[in-house]
C-alpha cells in the first residue's frame, strides 16, 4: 500500500520504517524541515535499537522516503497516518493544535478514496473532530478514518511495532477496517488479532492504558512507602504479588518514579478529561501524588546521607527517563538534579546516552563523560536509571575514588551485598531493614 506518515518523532518514524520493512511504499513528512532533510540524509533524529538500519534498509530499498511538505507526502495515498506530537500545554493539558493544521492540511490535497489513521495519543471525540474538519476543508473528498493507537515504549519501539501485543482500529466504517486490515497483514499472524471498535472506544483504551501502567508504579512506591515503615522489603512484596498471574510482575518497580514523554502526561489527560465529562478521577490524581512523593522520597534519602547538600558532589548515574533511550523529557533524574541543585550541592550527571539532552534541559549540570569521571570526588552517588553499564563498573574502584563511601539506588537496580562488600553505604527504595552504615 501507498502510505503517507505525518509527523516522524517516535511514534511516526517506527511506525513508517517498520511498515516499509513490511513492503508498504512509506512517504514520511514533518512540520520540522530540519528533520526532514536529517531524515532524507538517513540519518534518524534520535536513537533507538534497530532504527538507523530499518531507515537504511527502507531508503535503500526506495520503500521508504520522506518529504517536505504533507502535500507531497499524501500525493496518492492509499492511507494517511497522523502522528503529530501532542506538546503539553498550560496545567497538564495538552494542545491538539498541531494536529488540527496537520489535518486541514491533508484534507487539501489527499487523493478520493483515502483513508485516514489517527495514531498520535488523542483525547476520545479526537477522530469525529477530524473528520468534521476535513469535511469542511473538502467537502468533496471521500474518505474513511480510523483511530489506530500505538502502544511502541522508547527503547524497544521497533520491536513493540512488529510484534505488537495488541493492534487497534476504531472505526464507523467497514472500508476502514478493511485497510487497516490490509495495512496490517503482515502482522496478523500467529494468532494476534486486530482488535475493531468504536473510534472513542480505541482513543480512550490509549490513554486507558498509559494511566493504568502509572498506577501500577505508584501502587508499587505507595508500598515502598509503608515496607520503609514497617521493615518490610518491597522487592519481595512485589515479587510475591506480581506472581499473580491476574496482577503480573510488570510495572511494580518501586523508586524514583515514573517519566518520559507519555506517562505523566496522559495520567493528566485522562484525569482532566473525566473531571470535564463530570466525573472526579481521584485515583488518578492520587498515582501522579504518589509518583512525586517517589522524587521527594530519594531526594530526602540524599539528604538525610548528606545532611547538608551546601558543597557537597552529587553524582547522578542515568539521566534519561529511563534507560536504553537518549530521551529525557520527563526524566525523573532531572527533577533531582534541579531540586539537589536549588539546595546548593554540585550536580554532576553521566548518562550512556542522553548527557548532552540533559545538560541542555538543566544547564547547571555537570557532565561527565563517562562513570568514573563523574564519581571522582563525590559525596554520594545516586542510581536514577537501570543501565546496564552501572552493574557493570568495579565497585572497588568506585569506592575509591569518591569522598564518602554513599550510594542511593533510585531504582533498586544493584545488588545490596555486593556494594555493601565493595565498602559502600547502600540505600535504596522501600527496604526497610536497611540500616545506615548498611
Ligand atoms: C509508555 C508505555 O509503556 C507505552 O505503551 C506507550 O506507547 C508510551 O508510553 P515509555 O514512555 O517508552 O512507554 O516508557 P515506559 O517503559 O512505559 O516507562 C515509563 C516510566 O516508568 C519510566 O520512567 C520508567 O523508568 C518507569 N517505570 C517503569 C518505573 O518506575 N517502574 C516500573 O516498574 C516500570
Amino acid at each position: 500500500m501507498r502510505i503517507a506518515v505525518i509527523g516522524t518523532g517516535h511514534v511516526g518514524l517506527v511506525t513508517g520504517v517498520a511498515l516499509a520493512s513490511l513492503g508498504h511504499e512509506v512517504v514520511g513528512t514533518d512540520a520540522n524541515p530540519e528533520r526532514v532533510a536529517l531524515l532524507s540524509g538517513g540519518t534518524a533524529p534520535f536513537r533507538e535499537p534497530g532504527l538507523d538500519d530499518l531507515l537504511h534498509e527502507g531508503m535503500q530499498s526506495g520503500g521508504l522516503r520522506f518529504a517536505a511538505s504533507i502535500a507531497e507526502a499524501v500525493e496518492g495515498a492509499a492511507v494517511v497516518m497522523i502522528c503529530v506530537g501532542r506538546p503539553p500545554a498550560g496545567l497538564g493539558d495538552t494542545s491538539l493544535v498541531a494536529v488540527e493544521s496537520a489535518v486541514r492540511d491533508l484534507a487539501r490535497h489527499a487523493a478520493q478514496g483515502v483513508v485516514v489513521v489517527v495514531k498520535s495519543t488523542v483525547p476520545p471525540g479526537t477522530t469525529a473532530r477530524i473528520e468534521h474538519v476535513i469535511r469542511l476543508e473538502r467537502p468533496d473528498l471521500d474518505f474513511a478514518i480510523v483511530s489506530s493507537p500505538e502502544f511502541l515504549r522508547e527503547g524497544h519501539a521497533i520491536e513493540d511495532t512488529l510484534e505488537p501485543d495488541r493492534l487497534v482500529a476504531g472505526s464507523d466504517s467497514e472500508r476502514g477496517f478493511a485497510a487497516i486490515r490490509e495495512l496490517y497483514a503482515p502482522l496478523l499472524v500467529g494468532g494476534r488479532r486486530l482488535i475493531e471498535t468504536d473510534p472513542r472506544s480505541a482513543e480512550l483504551s490509549k490513554l486507558a492504558s498509559n494511566a493504568f501502567l502509572a498506577l501500577k508504579i505508584s501502587y508499587a512506591n505507595a508500598l515502598a512507602r509503608v515496607a520503609e515503615r514497617s521493615g518490610a522489603d518491597v522487592t519481595q512484596v512485589t515479587r510475591i504479588v506480581g506472581a499473580d498471574t491476574r496482577i503480573g510482575p510488570a510495572f511494580l518497580g518501586a523508586g524514583l518514579g515514573y517519566g518520559g514523554y507519555c506517562l505523566p502526561k496522559d495520567v493528566v489527560t485522562l484525569e482532566q478529561l473525566a473531571h470535564r465529562l463530570g466525573y472526579e478521577f481521584g485515583l488518578l490524581r492520587e498515582a501522579t501524588r504518589v509518583n512525586d512523593e517517589a522524587l521527594d522520597s530519594v531526594a530526602r534519602k540524599v539528604e538525610e546521607a548528606l545532611w547538608n547538600l551546601e558543597g557537597k558532589r552529587v553524582a547522578l548515574f542515568g539521566l534519561a527517563f529511563k534507560a536504553g533511550t537518549d530521551d529525557v523529557r520527563g526524566a525523573p533524574a532531572l527533577g533531582l538534579a534541579r531540586r539537589l541543585l536549588s539546595e546548593g550541592a554540585d550536580v554532576v550527571g553521566w548518562d550512556p546516552m542522553a548527557g548532552q539532552a540533559a545538560k541542555q534541559e538543566v544547564p547547571e549540570l555537570q557532565l561527565a563523560r563517562e562513570a568514573w569521571e563523574a564519581a571522582a570526588g563525590a559525596h554520594c552517588v545516586v542510581i536514577c536509571a537501570e543501565w546496564p553499564e552501572i552493574v557493570e563498573l568495579d565497585l572497588s574502584k568506585l569506592r575509591s575514588l569518591m569522598a564518602y563511601p554513599v550510594v542511593v539506588d533510585g531504582r533498586n537496580f544493584l545488588d545490596p551485598r555486593q556494594v555493601r562488600d565493595a565498602g559502600l553505604t547502600y540505600v535504596s527504595v522501600g527496604r526497610g531493614q536497611e540500616t545506615e552504615s548498611g
